[in-house]
């Protein structure tokens, strides 16, 4: 009998931590095949190439795909796609990972909230009708900067962030008053936000989306994780700008990134959680450690 195999979806993933994903998944589990997502085909089909420079014997099971989080009609082609390749499986996805993402500096708030928000929940909203029920997971890449966003906020934005029975328009709202306020020129602080952080409250909604698609799909495994402190095209200009070395600075390289969304992806983890690095259980509202005790809250 064939053994099913297990098709994995990775965003962003033709550089960084996204592609070191991508191997980590190829290598760990011969039965996976592996969509990787790239907004630019070009940059998607390289990284391909590059993988499969290094371990031909993937041939078969690691495929390019043009993917645009930011972008409906793209996601919406993307999941087009993936659904044409196998015609008699209306489940044919394993997993879906959220990787896609862009710092501060990239853009004002709207866009940052557009990639790293919007297009987690863009995705999810295209590609989880398309995962293996039961079985099925979802892996969102957050960041440390989300919980230590949290932990500067008011109590009542800490709530509102981390409740069980957080909604996805009780998220929007609160991007939309941090929308409001930085074209008023508000004062965030004053409003109760952790200053003007527009990577740390994205990272701190995916956390909370997090939590209301897990409650969404009580079937599937829906976690989020930070990759740690990695060196990449995000983190390097900080290491150039401060003239310490990456290594100086504590990042580490992208291998180490992918350790705790692959865990997410094939280990054995609950829902609607969030994790350090070290693919330990953590707290949404302040920063564990690697290696402090894992969080054990609701
Ligand atoms: N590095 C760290 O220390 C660190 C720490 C915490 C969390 N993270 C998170 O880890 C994830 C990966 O980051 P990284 O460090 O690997 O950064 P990176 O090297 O800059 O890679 C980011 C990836 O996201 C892609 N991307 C950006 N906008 C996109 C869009 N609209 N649609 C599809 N793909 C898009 C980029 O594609 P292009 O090549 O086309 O730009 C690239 O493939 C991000 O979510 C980031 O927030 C990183």
């Amino acid at each position: 009998m064939s053994r099913k195999l297990k098709a994995v979806l990775v965003t962003g993933a033709n550089k960084g931590i996204g592609l070191a994903i991508v191997g980590a998944t190829l290598e760990a589990d011969d039965s996976t095949v592996v969509f990787l997502g790239s907004r630019d085909p070009v940059r998607g089909e390289s990284a391909r190439a590059g993988l499969l420079a290094e371990h031909p014997e993937w041939a078969g099971r690691l495929y390019a795909l043009t993917l645009d989080v930011a972008d409906d009609a793209s996601v919406e082609n993307a999941a087009t796609e993936i659904a044409s390749r196998y015609p008699d499986d209306p489940h044919p996805l394993y997993g879906v990972v959220n990787n896609a993402g862009i710092s501060a500096e990239a853009g004002d708030m709207r866009t940052v909230l557009n990639v790293n928000v919007y297009g987690v929940h863009r995705v999810c909203e295209a590609f989880i009708p398309l995962l293996e029920q039961g079985s099925g997971r979802v892996v969102n890449v957050a960041s440390a900067s989300g919980p230590s966003f949290l932990s500067r906020c008011r109590p009542d934005i800490q709530t509102a962030l981390t409740r069980a029975d957080v909604t996805w328009a009780g998220i929007e709202k609160i991007m939309h008053r941090c929308l409001a306020l930085e074209a008023q020129g508000g004062d965030f602080e004053a409003e109760g936000f952790a200053g003007e952080s527009s990577y740390g409250l994205s990272k701190a909604c995916v956390n909370a989306y997090t939590i209301n698609l897990a409650r969404s799909y009580p079937d599937l495994r829906i976690n989020s994780c930070t990759p740690g402190y990695i060196e990449t095209d995000m983190t390097r200009p900080l290491a150039t700008a401060s003239g310490s070395s990456a290594d100086e600075l504590g990042m580490k390289p992208a291998a180490e990134g992918a350790k705790a969304p692959l865990h997410l992806l094939l280990g054995d983890v609950g829902t609607g959680w969030y994790y350090g690095s070290d693919a330990v259980r953590s707290p949404l509202d302040r920063y564990r450690s690697p290696g402090e005790p894992a969080y054990e809250g609701k």
